[in-house]
């Protein structure tokens, strides 16, 4: 096991439904610690930008759309396998192929509206968190 850290977004479903402690807990309950947090409203710009490699999909304008719609929650989390852990914890994207009691199957309304972003690779985890987060505001 080795210790890593990953990015993590919850989205504006969650934030509008008030569970951002809910879903925090179930980062906590399964290993993983929150060392870095901000509330913020992603510009149009950022959003874009975060989801550039999308862009060519159909849903990229819908996604950028939904994702500006409300505060998000930004995140760095820390722990064994943090990248792996927080796709298990978080469930598969489409909340309906979501396994019981991850995150997505418990919270997420839709493909879309699915509560939780969590990077897919150690790479892309230290990309998404240098675009949110400077080194000192990450407290391990
Ligand atoms: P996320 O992990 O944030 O990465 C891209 C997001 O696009 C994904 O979660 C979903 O919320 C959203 N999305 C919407 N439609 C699709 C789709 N058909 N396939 C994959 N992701 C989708």
């Amino acid at each position: 096991m080795v210790t890593q850290r990953t990015f993590s977004i919850l989205k504006p479903d969650a934030t509008r439904r008030n569970l951002t402690g809910k879903i925090n807990a179930k980062f906590e309950e399964n290993g993983l610690r929150i060392v870095a947090q901000k509330r913020i409203r992603m510009t149009k710009e950022q959003a874009e930008q975060f989801y550039a490699v999308h862009k060519q999909r159909p849903f990229y304008q819908d996604l950028v759309k939904f994702m500006i719609s409300g505060p998000v929650v930004v995140q760095v989390l820390e722990g064994d396998d943090a990248v792996a852990a927080n796709r298990k914890i978080m469930g598969a994207t489409n909340p309906a192929n979501a396994e019981p009691g991850t995150i997505r199957k418990e919270f997420a309304e839709s493909m879309e509206a699915n509560s939780v972003h969590g990077s897919d690779s150690l790479e892309n985890a230290k990309t998404e968190i240098a675009f949110f987060f400077k080194d000192d505001e990450i407290v391990g």
